[in-house]
């Protein structure tokens, strides 16, 4: 889902991390890219990977919101694999994240992604949230991608947020996969 914003109103950054080389973990944080449309509704305080140890990057973001609380939000999660530019690539779900929060469940890629970040966010818990949001050094571990289907390669995960009826901003993640073998 691309969304058509006038590039002057859209606040962004890219920060990329390619120094990872002596990491030989199975999955891994490449960059990520946070873009918040609306000033008005978001700011974007930081978006960034950062090494935070010998071949482990942490994910932080930091999304500072001014209209809460939120007490519905619709999230589309898709997932690229990257072939001669990314390409979709087997999931793309629409999840009313508060219906999830009650019954995870109902959407089991989501869940997967969800059960990684949940112990490194503030959006942990049921609906309302009366709160920035917050993801803090977040870290892959080669148990996660065990449980996804996925051959070695680059992905993008793309998570775009809607709330009362508007999209608000969209979070992209790089990774890589490299499994070593073949599946
Ligand atoms: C994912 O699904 C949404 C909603 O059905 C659609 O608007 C979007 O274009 C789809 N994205 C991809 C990458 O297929
Ligand atoms: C929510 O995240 C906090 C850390 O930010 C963690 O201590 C807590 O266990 C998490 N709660 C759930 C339900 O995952």
């Amino acid at each position: 889902m691309r969304l058509e914003t006038n590039p002057i109103r859209v606040w962004s950054y890219v920060v990329i991390v390619s120094l990872l080389s002596d990491s030989n973990a199975l999955f891994k944080f490449k960059n990520i890219k946070c873009t918040c449309y609306e000033k008005s509704f978001c700011e974007l305080k930081r978006c960034e990977l950062k090494v935070v140890g010998r071949g482990i990057v942490g994910l932080y973001l930091h999304a500072q919101t001014y209209q809460l609380p939120i007490k519905s939000t619709t999230c589309i999660l898709s997932l690229y694999r990257r072939f001669n530019g990314y390409r979709p690539f087997l999931y793309n779900v629409t999840v009313d994240i508060c219906s999830f929060l009650k019954n995870r469940k109902r959407y089991p890629f989501f869940d997967l992604v969800y059960d990684g970040i949940r112990d490194f966010t503030n959006v942990n818990h049921s609906c309302p949230f009366n709160h920035d949001i917050i993801v803090h050094r977040m870290v892959l571990n080669d148990n996660m991608i065990v449980r996804v289907p996925v051959p070695s390669g680059f992905y993008k995960l793309m998570f775009v947020l809607k709330t009362d009826g508007i999209w608000r901003g969209e979070v992209e993640v790089h990774v890589e996969v490299n499994l070593g073998y073949d599946r």
